[in-house]
């Protein structure tokens, strides 16, 4: 018999980002261009992009900042940057030669009108030089504290409208520090920019696997069915984190997990798991339906605070690294007596149709075993009156799903079966989905996806103003009772523990348990 030559198909998962259309030419203006996330994320994320799905020709930057460099010596910092931080390394010299020289180096105070005239001269030469066209996207990466003020010094110079091209703000969290300075930021921002200009950032939206959550549930005809009140006992959020606080020490005491993890990121992933089918995949259909679900969430408030909450501080103790710990209470810059939570869980319900009844447990801390976060789907039992009489009977466990959102990214559905033998025996064994060994391209980091949507005008995994302030209403009901709790009520955990006693008590009252990721 002749042999088939094996020809390989092509494998379409392997070509990473695709993109319908090129952006077109644009600067994007770094506020904020000498700080920790420029320098960590977004100067690698571009660089990335350049290297992998070129950035339009001239694509600029302008790196707006109040130190004194020259552009030679932001680009040689910039460099050095990319080289740490870059996903793609060794850095490639014909890349980065062409990606250079579209840096500058913009030195001004934010509140200097002065800065403005220059930035907007320079901006006018680059259209000129590099044929960006007037398309200009801001990115506010300073403190929040600065916000205020550059939004409203853009649209005193005017900047707020280019004559020809579009204009674009990128506003990085946090957004407000409660609901109601979230309020007045949007309103700041909105007497400036048009809502269609504005992107908030949410950098857990960018990650492809919080993407898809939608097309697991959505492009699959069996998840669907099933995904509701009727088959599924409840979910398990988990946002665990190994670091502590990376020398954030200022903003976390203010910020805690609440305002750092649960108020976006969280509110993010339980957004998406339990949404409605958009009626279609743009920007306000999917931001629609993620709203939806925050506005049905059961306010906590008053008692349901203390019953469905607990908040926890992390102690000494060992990570799992090997490495010693000090409490979060003795860290550089943290008030001995300090009230704030690294550690969070919270039992949530939403009032829908498709959710009634149905427990949503959440759960974010730093300084714990691992860095993990995943979204488990425990389903009900099945009834069990057939294997009754046999010892399989205690050995039967729910059916879990579970998406890892990182690391080790993938899917896994645990379900019983028989262990060969003469005796009904049954065993839980998963069925598993690594993207890592599923001929997939190593994935790309959330900035790069995030960026490259706002230079094509997409705004669907940025985070509308309802919905910025959907969430913050959730979380001010809980900030609110907590200011009449005292502060004693704040437990204790073992760095490198799964948190709180309290929060296992808490979830064991229920008849269920944590998972262990
Ligand atoms: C940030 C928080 O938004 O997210 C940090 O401010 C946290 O405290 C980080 O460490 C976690 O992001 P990732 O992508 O590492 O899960």
């Amino acid at each position: 018999m002749p042999q088939r030559s094996v020809v390989e198909a092509p494998n379409p998962l392997r070509e990473g980002i695709r993109i319908k259309n090129s952006p077109e030419p644009c600067v994007m203006v770094i506020f904020g261009a000498t700080g920790d996330l420029t320098h960590r994320k977004l100067l690698p994320a571009l660089y990335n992009l350049a290297l992998e799905h070129p950035l339009p020709a001239g694509f600029s930057v302008v790196a707006f900042a109040r130190r004194p460099y020259s552009t030679e010596e932001y680009r040689q910092q910039a460099l050095e940057s990319i080289n740490q931080y870059s996903r793609q390394k060794p850095v490639n010299p014909q890349v980065w030669e062409n990606f250079a020289a579209g840096i500058h180096y913009l030195q001004a105070d934010f509140n200097d009108p002065k800065g403005y005239e220059k930035l907007n001269n320079l901006l006018n030469l680059l259209d000129q030089e590099r044929g960006t066209g007037g398309n200009r996207i801001f990115y506010l990466s300073t403190p929040p504290s600065q916000y205020p003020e550059i939004i409203q010094r853009l649209g005193a110079a005017g900047l707020n409208r280019s004559r020809k091209g579009w204009t674009r703000i990128i506003v990085e969290k946090p957004f407000g520090h409660d609901l109601g300075s979230a309020k007045e930021l949007n309103r700041q921002v909105g007497k400036v920019f048009k809502e269609d200009q504005v992107y908030r950032i949410d950098h857990y939206l960018g990650k492809e696997t919080v993407q898809n959550i939608l097309v697991f549930r959505l492009a699959n005809g069996i998840f669907e069915p099933v995904w509701n009140r009727r088959y599924i006992d409840h979910v398990q959020i988990t946002v665990a984190e190994n670091i502590g606080l990376e020398g954030r020490s200022g903003y976390f005491e203010e910020a805690g997990a609440i305002r750092d993890m649960v108020q976006n990121h969280v509110m993010q992933l339980l957004s998406l798991v339990a949404m409605e089918p958009p009626i279609t995949f743009d920007a306000n259909s999917v931001r629609d339906e993620k709203v939806k679900v925050l506005h049905a969430l059961q306010p906590l408030v008053g008692q349901d605070v203390v019953t469905n909450i607990i908040r926890a501080q992390y102690g000494p103790g060992w990570l799992s690294t090997g490495q010693q710990v000090i409490g979060y209470r003795q860290e550089p810059g943290v008030s001995p007596h300090s009230t704030t939570e690294t550690y969070l869980a919270l039992k949530v319900f939403i009032d829908s149709w498709r959710w009634a009844g149905v427990p949503f447990y959440l759960r974010t801390g730093k300084h714990l075993p691992k860095r993990v976060t995943e979204i488990a789907i425990q389903f009900k039992q099945a009834p069990l009156m057939l294997f009754k009489r046999s010892e399989a009977y205690g050995q039967v466990e729910p059916n879990v799903l579970t998406l890892r959102i990182q690391p080790d990214e993938g899917i896994s559905l645990k379900f019983g079966a028989k262990v060969p033998g003469t005796e009904m025996q049954i065993r839980s064994v998963n069925m598993d989905f690594f993207y890592g060994s599923s001929g997939f391209r190593e994935q790309p980091e959330a900035y790069e996806r995030l960026l490259l949507d706002c230079m094509l005008g997409d705004s669907t995994l940025f985070t509308r103003r309802d919905e910025v302030e959907a969430a913050w209403t959730f979380i001010q009901g809980i900030l609110d009772s907590w200011k009449n709790e005292p502060p004693e009520t704040i437990q204790t955990y073992e760095s490198g523990s799964w948190g709180p006693q309290a929060a296992d008590e808490f979830i064991w009252r229920d008849g269920r348990r944590w998972r262990r990721p």
